[in-house]
């Protein structure tokens, strides 16, 4: 594996794959890798020749007061699961090469469509900051593919809703969510569990499972199966933000009509914000 700070030494290795008429997919991450990224990596393989990873963690996409000094920076750790995962070549670049006007005169780029709903309402500035980084990092990378986890679903939605808008050449890769055992999301922020803590924390994913059950085969309201699924939360120890059933195609409201459906939920468990999200199928 070749590791690259710089974007001049990231676009010699780019031009070199190109000259050989090689495809790239691109995973980009910030690092604290678990085996959720390390299944992203092996998606990227299947879809070309070259895998490039990145490791950023990203100051625009944290809010005042959140994590961004404490986010693990794990970096013998990450090599050994990117070695583990064959990716050929690791973006690792300080923050002076990712905004070299530095991050307040950034130019951003914002889905206005997405970025203020679910997470968005709760974390202001957090999406624009991710698209921002996102639509960089395709840049400088020029993948043909992209993979993201579906656990970031919103996330997921918002970068395809960019490329598309922005006519990016770049495929959009989604991958379903990695669980631990007991159901809980594989996730960078799970470190910050208190042991105590990692044993409720199962519990998001069953309550999501509930919530699906009650809608889908006993035919209870949307409403209804949301607010339970808040209570139930709250009674096991949870803050939840939200608990809410949307469209898989475009996070929206669903209609009567709507078959295809994902309900997600954004629940603080002691210090820790945890993200889920159950896709599942209404038949007729
Ligand atoms: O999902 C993440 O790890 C980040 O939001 C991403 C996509 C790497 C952008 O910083």
């Amino acid at each position: 594996m070749i590791t690259v700070e710089t974007v001049a030494s990231l676009r010699d290795q780019i031009a070199r794959f190109r000259q050989e008429g090689k495809r790239i997919a691109f995973v980009p991450t910030m690092g604290n890798l678990h085996n959720g990224h390390v299944r992203l990596m092996q998606e990227a393989r299947r879809h070309a020749p070259v895998v490039v990873a990145s490791i950023y963690v990203n100051p625009l996409q944290f809010g005042k007061g959140e994590d961004f000094d404490s986010y693990p920076r794990t970096p013998s750790h990450d090599k050994v699961a990117l070695l583990s995962a064959g990716v050929d070549v690791l973006f690792k670049p300080p923050e002076s090469e990712i905004y070299p006007r530095g991050k307040t005169a950034q130019t951003f780029v914002e889905v206005p469509a997405l970025s203020d709903d679910l997470c968005g309402a709760f974390r202001p500035g957090h999406f624009r900051g991710v698209t921002t980084v996102v639509n960089r990092l395709f840049n400088l990378v020029t993948p043909d593919v992209a993979v993201f986890g579906k656990k970031d679903y919103q996330q997921w939605q918002l970068v395809r809703l960019m490329t598309a808008d922005l006519g990016l050449p770049v495929e959009i890769i989604g991958v379903d969510t990695v669980r631990e055992p007991d159901g809980l999301a594989m996730s960078s922020r799970n470190d910050y569990l208190s042991p105590t803590e990692r044993k409720v924390a199962a519990r998001l994913y069953e309550a999501l499972g509930t919530l699906r059950d009650r809608h889908r085969d006993k035919g209870m309201m949307l409403e209804t199966v949301e607010e339970n699924a808040i209570m139930e939360l709250r009674a096991d120890g949870f803050r939840p933000d939200y608990v809410s059933v949307r469209r898989q195609q475009d996070l929206q409201k669903p209609g009567p009509d709507d078959r295809n459906l994902v309900a997600l939920v954004a629940a603080w468990l002691g210090l820790t914000r945890l993200i889920d999200n159950i896709e599942f199928e209404i038949n007729i």
